[in-house]
């Protein structure tokens, strides 16, 4: 086998717990403890966890096995690996880690920020007793329309600098050094931390009721396209599949892997995580009903309603430590939120360093700067309707056409086939034609479906009610304009051609 001297200088996991660590880091998220709970409820409460643990089952967990099998064999970052399978194929993996990077990662810092502040807020309890005029009026101070930028908000501004930092630190000492190390503490923190609020909350008077609605089924929402659309576009959001991350993580494992059996744990425990903390905000829900004589169903709003407007008013009226409960819970969004902050950024730095080979303290702290500021337009009076309309975007339509094209380029141009053989020759754990075929037909027509549903939705209502301007030139062309990016760079020349990585294995 050819000596390649780009292998020579790959980074490598120091412990397989440290991988592990890492990329359960960056499945656990945001998305885990407040977008779940809230469309478990939203969708017919523990009806919803049939279409979830379906898509975990039939497109995460296949995906998750191509991700990380793709990553191992190939040794690089997503745009080298596609590139190494076909050169015509690079914009795609260019596609997926810039639009999450320049996209996703630019309100997701945001929503960490707003976590960090909301920590701070915690201490005194200062949303008073309207936390939603508190959320909406004073701290974002939303405007109209999200043509109408307004002013930065200072305290949101002044988290994000803490934000794109700690962003920049762990990211900056390298894979070893930063991302291990910072997961080496952060999970375990945030396992700990969660136990706390769980077994807290469930003692309180009320959590019964508030648990019921939680999981209660009501199988007649599953009739509602719309349920099946959040059931899949949370399970990618929640797993990080289709973001470029898994590739590049798996892309540092060593040669003896156990890739089906690690994917299974990534993505298995991510979702029971979620679950497990949807207990603790149910509860909390369930003692604030009890406390106020509302029905649980009158007290939950949309999604970030939840964690920054009716959380906070539950937390104010705990019997004891209040604060302190403030402090554990927007503490262990901060934590969640950090450790997929990381994963981004790095699938992204592997990726430049991958092409231009340029050093990764260069890499690192441009990224942070030109990620700090292209953060700031979420950081505006209008940052909260951008959010959304982005995030609409990226998750309903960019996710998945990414992942359909995924499952062409790996089933029908790479073939499947060689993939398993490859994944089967180290695992223990085997998989068997079943996953080709998910690969190849079952997946992408669900995609195809979800996807042309989501289409018509929005031909027929623009989303939100937004303004159709604002629908067309905030959401549509983010994906369009980060496309067209990826087709330039992936045009640019290799230094090292990506093929020689493959012939390493
Ligand atoms: N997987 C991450 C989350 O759920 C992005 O927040």
């Amino acid at each position: 086998m050819r000596e390649n001297p780009f292998i020579h200088h790959r980074p490598q996991w120091r412990t397989h717990i440290g991988f592990l660590l890492a990329a359960i880091g960056s499945a656990i998220g945001l998305g885990n403890i407040w977008r779940f709970p809230y469309l478990c409820y939203k969708n017919g409460g523990g009806a919803f966890l049939i279409p979830y643990f379906i898509a975990l089952f039939v497109v995460g967990l296949p995906l998750m096995i191509l991700e990380i099998g793709l990553g191992h064999k190939m040794r690089g970052s997503a745009p080298a690996t596609f590139a190494g399978i076909s050169k015509r194929w690079e914009w795609l993996g260019w596609w997926q880690v810039i639009f999450v990077m320049f996209g996703v990662m630019f309100y997701y810092s945001v929503i960490i920020s707003w976590c960090v502040n909301y920590f701070a807020f915690s201490f005194n309890s200062a949303w008073t007793n309207d936390p939603n005029n508190f959320f909406f009026k004073e701290f974002l101070m939303v405007s109209e329309s999200p043509f109408k930028i307004g002013n930065l908000r200072t305290p949101i501004v002044f988290s994000l600098v803490i934000v794109w930092f700690l962003n920049w630190v762990i990211v900056f000492k390298g894979v070893q050094k930063g991302v291990e190390r910072a997961n080496k503490v952060f999970m375990p923190l945030l396992f700990l931390l969660t136990a706390i609020i769980v077994f807290w909350s469930i003692r309180l008077p009320g959590a019964k009721e508030g648990i019921l609605v939680y999981l209660r089924p009501d199988f007649s929402r599953l009739k509602d396209i719309k349920v099946w659309i959040d059931a899949f576009g949370q399970i990618f959001f929640t797993l990080s599949v289709a973001f470029g991350i898994m590739i590049a993580y798996a892309s540092y494992l060593p040669k003896r892997s156990q890739i089906v059996r690690d994917s299974f744990i990534i993505a298995v425990s991510n979702c029971f995580f979620s679950l497990f903390a949807g207990f603790g905000v149910f509860s909390v829900l369930g003692y604030m009903a009890h406390t106020t004589s509302a029905g649980v169903k009158d007290i939950v709003s949309q999604s970030i309603g939840l964690a920054f407007v009716v959380y906070p008013k539950a937390i104010s009226m705990l019997p004891y430590f209040s604060s302190l409960f403030g402090i554990i819970f927007f503490g262990t969004l901060v934590i969640a939120g950090l450790s997929s902050a990381i994963s981004i950024m790095e699938a992204f730095t592997s990726a430049i360093i991958d092409k231009f080979h340029y050093s990764r303290k260069i890499v690192v702290s441009v990224i942070s700067i030109l990620g700090f500021l292209g953060s700031l337009i979420f950081a505006t009076q209008a940052g909260l309707l951008w959010l959304d309309i982005v995030d609409h975007f990226l998750m309903q339509y960019g996710l998945i056409i990414a992942a359909i094209f995924e499952c062409i380029l790996i089933g029908w141009i790479y073939k499947t086939k060689a993939l398993r053989n490859h994944i089967n020759h180290y695992s223990t754990w085997q998989i068997k034609r079943w996953w080709d075929v998910s690969i190849k037909f079952i997946i992408p027509l669900i995609l195809l479906v979800l996807l042309i549903s989501s289409l018509r939705a929005e031909f027929l209502k623009p989303y939100g009610g937004y303004p159709w301007l604002s629908i067309i030139l905030i959401g549509r062309d983010w994906l369009i304009y980060t496309l067209f990016f990826s087709i330039i760079v992936a045009a640019h020349p290799w230094k090292i051609d990506p093929k020689d990585r493959i012939l390493s294995f």
